[in-house]
This record gives C-alpha cells, structure tokens and sequence, in this order.
C-alpha cells in the first residue's frame, strides 16, 4: 500500500525553496527507510538540513528538530491541521475515509477546543483505568494461545488483536462481531492491502460504527459512543456526522498505533535479554521502559498545511505548502536527547512520539495502560524470549513507521 504507486516526484522544485534545503527522502520507499526505520529517522538529524524539502510524493518540507516540531504545534494559524490529517500513511495515498472530516484532529483551534474538550475526561487516566481488567484478561487470553508452542508470530497474534478488542470494549460495540472486526481492523492497518481494498474495508466499518451509533442515539449505554452523544458543542449535541468523525478516529488512532508501538518495543527487548531480565525482576520499572521505547520507536509523522505566506525558523514557507512533522526522528535530536540512541531508563525529557500542543494524543493514557498490562503480563509469562533466527523482521515506510512481521522464540 505504501510503495504501490510511484512517489510522484516534482520534476520542478518551487521557486521559493533555496536548493541548499532541498534533500531527496522519499518516507514511503526510501531503502535506508526500509531496511531499519529508525535508523534512518536518526541518520536525518546528521544528513539533512533541520526543515528540509523532499521533491518525493507532491514536493513536502520535512521536520526533524524537537524544538521546531513544538514550535509548529502551538503556532496552527500558520501550521494547520484542516485537510491535512485523514489517516493517510503517504503523501499520495487516496483518503481511505472517503472524504469524512475527522475529529478532533482535522480541526484547529478555537473550533478544535470544541471538538476535543468531550474526549478530554472520558480518556483521562482515571476513567481508563476502569478497562484495566478486560485488557488484563485479553492479554491472557492471548498468550494462552502461544505459550505451550514456544512461538509465535507477535503481530498478528498479539499486537493486532489486542488493540482492536479494546477499541470495540470502550465504544461498547457487541463483541459477538469481534472475529467480524478483527478482520476488518487487520485489512484498515495492514501495510500491505492495497487501497481500494483499505478504502472499501473503511466503508464496512463505517457502516458498523454507523448502526452502534443509530443503536445508542435510541438508548445509551455505558460507553465512549453514547457519552460522545451527549457532548455538549456550544449549547447542542454533535450530530450524526460528527459521531461519525469522532469514531472512525477514535478507532484509527488506536490501531496502527498501538500494533507497531508493541512490535517495535518487544523487538527491542527480543534483543536486550539483560533488559528483559531486569523488567521481570522488577516490574515496576516498566512504565519508565515503556517511555523510553516510545521515544526510540516513535510511530506516526504528522502533517500539517501551511495557512499564509511566512517566514519560519529562517524558512521561507507559502501558503499551501505540505508539511511534516517527523516526530520519530525528533526523538534523536541530540539537542534534546543526550546519547539519543541509547537506552536509558528514566530519562527526563519528553519524547515527541505523542506530538505537542492541542492535539496531542488524547489516547495516551489508554495507549499506556495497554502496553502497561501488556508487558507485566507478558513479561511474567512468557519465558526469555528471542526474534527467530530463522525469519527476519520487515518494515513498511510511510506517515506510519510499521512492521509487517515479528516472529519471537522461547
Ligand atoms: C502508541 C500509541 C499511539 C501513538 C504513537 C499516537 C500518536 C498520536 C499523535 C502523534 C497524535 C497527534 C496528532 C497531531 O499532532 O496532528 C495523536 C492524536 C490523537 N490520537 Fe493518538 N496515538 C496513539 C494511541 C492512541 C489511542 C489508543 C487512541 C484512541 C483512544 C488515540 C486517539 C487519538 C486521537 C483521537 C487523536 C486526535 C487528538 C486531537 O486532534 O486533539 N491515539 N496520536
């Protein structure tokens, strides 16, 4: 899906880009990209200007520095985030939601305060936590299923289920469709299904948001779908498309997200058996591994579209030029991480794998508290665990950093 249809590169470079910015990355089909995604994130920050422009997939600036990212964030008059988020993966990829505004993250600011302020309380870490039992019992559930065979193949028979089943628990959507929905999720976030078949696959699950949406607008339930409805946006209740925006989002941010954050971290510790040893002695030290294995593997790049003409950090931007903020390679940026590509437990700076300003993940605590669970569990019964020898793990470029297969041995 990433690499499928050519990168479109400009054959002219815009005129207001001086050519000592401009540096040929093409994030969908770069082969550094492909071989270690990271790697290449980090090799950025040594090879190519701070904000760069790649001629690849329609011409686009690129962001490296913390800094810079943070400052863009907070600045959404120039940077915006109006039809510049659909859940895209690469520059070319059609929509897959079909043109749906989605919500809150397609908005800026003051319309977006609206939109995200219902979602603020019901995804704080205090209500999440009340999930903390149904994830503890699927990740169970899960491992049961491989322990005995001394196997597995992590992505798809962890990583992606987990997500998914968790998505369907907190939008109180029946979980006698579950198998149903698996399906679809793993067709939405494979990063090799083709993308008619990804943009009908969100057509189906559209259709299934849309009659849990209808079935609590009769009655409501104890779930995110029936709170949402309820939303008070300045004096009215969101309407049925804006149900919509919101649940197809909800649904996006958590998958791809949550499947590559787990894969990308337990490849890591696969590697580290010191690491692995140190976490099952003392558990309580895994939040802190958590956060820093978020910032060596950040997940997702964010794009923004320039609103007016203006000068930037030196750069001279014009209105509707693409933008993207690539928060994974901000993570090796050594001017805000000392020793960035090492591990280090209990760092204190903040990673940029969650983004900075209004938007923000609002999933985080969620996205915590599942790996949380995860690891402790996993951890305690899985034994020492290694990548398998004899097959090797692949990646995917695009908007997504993602991998295609992680098989583990024990
Ligand atoms: C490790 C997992 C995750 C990562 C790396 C991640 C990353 C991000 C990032 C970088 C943003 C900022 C977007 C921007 O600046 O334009 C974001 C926003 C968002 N995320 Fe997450 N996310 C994760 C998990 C989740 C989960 C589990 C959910 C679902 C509950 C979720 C729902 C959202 C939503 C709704 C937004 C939009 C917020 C807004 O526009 O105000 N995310 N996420």
């Amino acid at each position: 899906m990433h690499a499928d249809s050519g990168s479109q590169k400009l054959d002219k470079i815009p005129a207001h880009v001086p050519p000592e910015l401009v540096y040929e990355y093409d994030i969908a089909r770069d082969p550094r990209m492909l071989e270690d995604p990271h790697a290449r994130m980090r090799s950025l920050i040594h090879e190519a200007p701070p904000i760069f422009f790649s001629p690849c997939n329609g011409g686009q600036w690129m962001v490296t520095r913390k800094k810079t990212i943070v400052d863009m964030t907070l600045n959404p008059e120039v940077f915006s985030s109006r039809s510049s988020a659909t859940g895209e993966h690469s520059g070319e990829q059609k929509d897959p939601t079909g043109g749906l505004t989605l919500l809150p993250i397609s908005v800026d600011p003051p319309q977006h305060t609206m939109y995200r302020t219902p979602l603020n309380q019901p995804l704080s870490a205090k209500s999440v936590a009340s999930l903390e039992p149904a994830i503890r019992a699927m990740t169970n559930e899960l491992i049961d299923k491989v322990l005995a065979t001394g196997r597995c193949e992590f992505l798809s028979d962890i990583a992606e289920p987990l997500p998914v089943t968790l998505f369907m628990k907190l939008a109180g959507m029946p979980t006698n469709r579950l198998a149903e929905f698996r399906h679809l999720a793993a067709q939405a976030s494979s990063p090799t299904v083709d993308p008619a078949t990804r943009a009908e696959t969100f057509k189906h699950i559209a259709g299934i948001l849309a009659e849990t949406i209808k079935a609590r607008q009769e009655k409501r339930e104890d779930d995110l779908i029936s709170q949402l409805l309820d939303a008070n946006l300045n004096g009215r209740n969101p309407n049925f498309h804006e149900m919509l925006g919101y649940s197809i989002l909800l649904f996006l941010g958590g998958l791809d997200t949550v499947v590559n954050a787990l894969c990308f971290g337990v490849r890591h510790l696969a590697r580290d058996q010191e690491l692995q040893a140190k976490l099952r002695a003392d558990p309580s030290l895994i939040p802190g591994a958590i956060e820093e294995l978020l910032r060596l593997y950040g997940i997702v790049c964010m794009p923004r579209r320039v609103a007016r003409d203006e000068v930037y950090h030196g750069v001279q931007f014009k209105k509707g030029d693409s933008v993207l903020l690539l928060l994974p390679a901000a993570n090796y940026d050594d001017a805000a991480f000392p020793n960035p590509e090492q591990f280090i437990l209990g760092r204190k700076e903040q990673h940029q794998t969650f983004n900075t300003g209004p938007h923000r993940c609002v999933g985080l605590n969620l996205a915590r508290l599942e790996m949380k669970v995860f690891y402790q569990e996993w951890l305690k019964r899985v034994p020492p665990f290694r990548l398998d020898p004899e097959k090797k793990p692949q990646f995917i470029g695009g908007y997504t950093l993602a991998i295609t297969n992680l098989p583990l041995v024990w």
